[in-house]
């Protein structure tokens, strides 16, 4: 019998008070080089990447393993180069174009509410697998649905609403903050989290020193 629902890694960047971004249109490069690469290693371990419907519009990311050695570890492992890429969203807005959609080969679902799955197979149907997952969306039938297709492994990769999602439903198995040594200070830029997230203290792993980054590792469980 498949597990319930994947393990779930939830990874993040900050900075020292706790911002995931600026303000600015741009994305706010946060890790070390160091840090980026754990990252890469870190999703070529896992069967699936998710990023909220915000962060696809935001940052347009790939979503991809970018070394070639550990692809083609993967692939030596019987694996497709490249985890699976998944999003959310209430409104189906995404755009085809996104590098979401287009970078690579790996597969592509869109969970969806059930009532926007019509319009939005209209407009991804060729990109994408789009799912509908209740009424509204309901995070619980999205990862037992991943679990059907096989993910026993989901690295979340934001944003704020995501990370906040995930964690208020309590599915969050591990921790991943790379803190980065710069401060935001900006109230209108987006936090690690909004509020409704549970409140108990995390199990600390491991702490390192990559390039000029902390990293943080917690177990939730
Ligand atoms: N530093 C880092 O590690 C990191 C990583 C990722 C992102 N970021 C930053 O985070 C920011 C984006 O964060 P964000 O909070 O705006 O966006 P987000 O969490 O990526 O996505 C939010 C969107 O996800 C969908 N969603 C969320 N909960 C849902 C639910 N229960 N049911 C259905 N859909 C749901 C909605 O999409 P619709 O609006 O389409 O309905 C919502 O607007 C950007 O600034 C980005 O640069 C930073």
């Amino acid at each position: 019998m498949s597990p319930r629902r994947p393990y779930v890694l939830l990874s993040a960047a900050v900075s020292v008070d706790g911002y995931l971004d600026d303000a600015s249109p741009e994305r706010l490069l946060l890790s070390s080089p160091e840090d980026f690469a754990e990252v890469d290693e870190v999703r070529a371990g896992v069967d699936a990447i998710l990023v909220g419907a915000g962060t696809v519009r935001a940052d347009n990311p790939r979503l991809l393993v970018r070394s070639a050695e550990h692809r083609r570890d993967r692939v030596a492992r019987g694996l497709p180069a490249n985890p699976v890429k998944v999003t959310l969203s209430s409104s189906g807005d995404l755009d085809p174009a996104a590098a979401f959609f287009t970078a690579g080969e790996a597969e592509r679902l869109v969970y969806l509410p059930d009532s926007a799955v019509a319009a939005a197979t209209g407009r991804l149907g060729a990109v994408a697998t789009v799912v509908g997952g209740g009424d509204p969306l309901d995070l619980i039938t999205l990862l037992e649905d991943l679990a059907g297709r096989g993910i026993g492994r989901l690295m979340v990769e934001g944003g704020a609403e995501v990370h906040t999602l995930f964690l208020a439903h309590d599915v969050v198995d591990e921790v991943r903050l790379a803190v980065a040594p710069l401060f935001v200070g900006d109230p209108a830029a987006p936090r690690l989290l909004g509020p409704g997230a549970r409140r108990e203290r995390l199990r600390l792993v491991d702490v390192r020193q990559l390039g000029d980054t902390a990293v943080l590792r917690y177990l939730v469980r």
